[in-house]
């Protein structure tokens, strides 16, 4: 076996991180860490570390490590048939199957499921369906998709373009054309304090209604948002927001995308972040929670209303030009299925409401009056802290100080892994939908000892 002093080297050497610092990385600055297994909630690495991992991977191992259902699953279908393809009118046991599990699960009105491998990729699929959709209706103007700042759907070209964080945008030439961005459903960063949310979400719908106008509605196509902001900080949305939202793109006859990759299959304690908010969107994008991240995975669940005209489409143009090689990969499908077999049988969707729900309320009893704390938020099993320099004006730290990753690092020397978000002092965490209640007590604990440690 190689020792760790090599592996670690041809790390810096050869291998390209994605997220990575990649100068600090090749200079051996940043640790390489390394995992060997999982079990549960928790991952152990090399060094022997076990460590309780409090965002599920990258809010993805929903059911939890060590899962020998799926891993039996991947090695029978590998064992069968590991591959064929998806292309004009193929299918796999697995892949039919696992489209009609999901259509079950789905909010109502969903008629088909594209499968793709990443949530990038599903949501650069759903970007071609608007466009081609509207060309079939003949509105070859009616093809602006508005995202809001701070939403996080990819890191591809179009994909990186609606996602609303600047690292994603910088230096890449990106958000290209035809991408706009509207104000983020994130009440604590309210512009006046003294808005209420009612306030608040007249203050997005207002912004919503003015860039439509300055651009046309005829111009735009689509609105994509997560249920809950992720990964631009863990922010579910002031009370009203969604059906706010709904009315105006009802009005002006825009499609509404629900990024369901992190809500979708239980985070919220719903089967679906639309359920949990009463969203009824043309077309939802899954990945993450749909194979638990035992197999990539990802899928566009397509309305009957789209699907009618994608129908209409190759009726009039011959068959869609869009597919991947890997599209509905029996492997992926495998996983897929037994993953939502073992979400069922192990009531975790109801376990993340509920567990859920005891975590968010007990970091809200631990920090919630923390000088400088900001805000202890959450849905389901999704929570965030932030962090803030003077709690009255509501001003940063310094991002010199690097707060977000110093906390991080010091509940990694407590053996929790929680996220520091991309943008702000910003804590998240996403644990599997398994968490128990005395492993939400353990990761409390040590924010709460990591958090005295950094802030005092
Ligand atoms: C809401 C959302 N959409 C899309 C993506 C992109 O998925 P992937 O990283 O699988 O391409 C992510 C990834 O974190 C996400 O959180």
């Amino acid at each position: 076996m190689l020792t760790n002093d090599v592996l670690a080297q041809w790390d810096r050497e050869n291998f390209f991180h994605p997220s990575t610092h990649l100068a600090q990385h090749a200079r051996g600055e940043s640790a390489s860490r390394i995992i060997t297994g999982g079990k549960g909630v928790f991952i152990e690495d090399r060094d022997g570390n076990r460590l309780l991992d409090a965002f599920a991977g990258l809010y993805c191992v929903n059911v939890g490590y060590g899962r020998l259902e799926i891993a039996k699953a991947i090695a029978e279908q590998a064992k069968e048939l590991a591959y064929y393809h998806a292309y004009v009118g193929h299918g796999t046991e697995a892949s039919i199957t696992l489209a009609r599990m999901v259509l079950e699960r789905a909010p109502k009105n969903m008629s088909k499921v594209y499968f793709g491998l990443g949530g990038s990729d599903a949501n650069e699929t759903n970007v071609k369906l608007v466009w081609y959709y509207n060309n079939i209706l003949g509105r070859p103007e009616k093809k602006k998709i508005i995202s809001r700042w701070r939403g996080y759907h990819g890191s591809g070209l179009v994909t990186g373009s609606l996602t609303g964080l600047k690292l994603f945008h910088d230096k890449f030439d990106l958000p290209l054309e035809r991408i706009l961005h509207t104000e983020a459903p994130y009440y604590y960063q309210r512009p006046d304090s003294a808005m209420s949310e009612a306030d608040f979400v007249a203050h997005c719908v207002r912004a919503l209604e003015e860039l439509i106008e300055k651009e046309g509605a005829d111009t735009i196509a689509a609105f994509i948002g997560e249920p809950v902001l992720g990964t631009g900080g863990i922010v579910p949305p002031p009370a009203g927001y969604w059906a706010a939202i709904q009315a105006v793109l009802k009005k002006h006859d825009i499609l509404l995308i629900a990024d369901e990759v992190v809500t979708g299959f239980g985070r919220l304690g719903t089967m679906f972040g639309s359920d949990h908010y009463g969203i009824a969107p043309d077309i939802i994008t899954i990945a993450k929670g749909l194979t638990s991240a035992y197999a990539p995975l990802s899928g566009s669940i397509i309305s009957q209303k789209v699907w009618k005209v994608l129908e209409q489409g190759t009726d009039e143009n011959g068959p869609i030009g869009h597919g991947w090689t890997y599209s509905a990969h029996p492997i992926g499908a495998a996983a897929g299925i037994a993953n939502l077999k073992l979400i069922d049988t192990l009531g975790l969707v109801q376990n993340a409401g509920e567990t859920g729900a005891y975590l968010n309320q007990a970091m809200k009893e631990a920090l919630g009056d923390h000088a400088h704390v900001g805000d202890v938020r959450g849905e389901g099993m999704l929570c965030a802290v932030e962090f803030i320099a003077d709690r009255r004006g509501r001003t940063s730290f310094d991002p010199a100080r690097k707060v977000g990753p110093a906390i991080a690092a010091a509940l990694l020397k407590r053996r929790v892994i929680a996220r520091a978000m991309p943008q702000g002092d910003i804590i998240g965490f996403a644990p599997p939908l398994c968490l128990s209640t005395s492993e939400a007590d353990q990761i409390v604990d040590a924010t709460a000892q990591a958090v005295k440690e950094v802030l005092g």
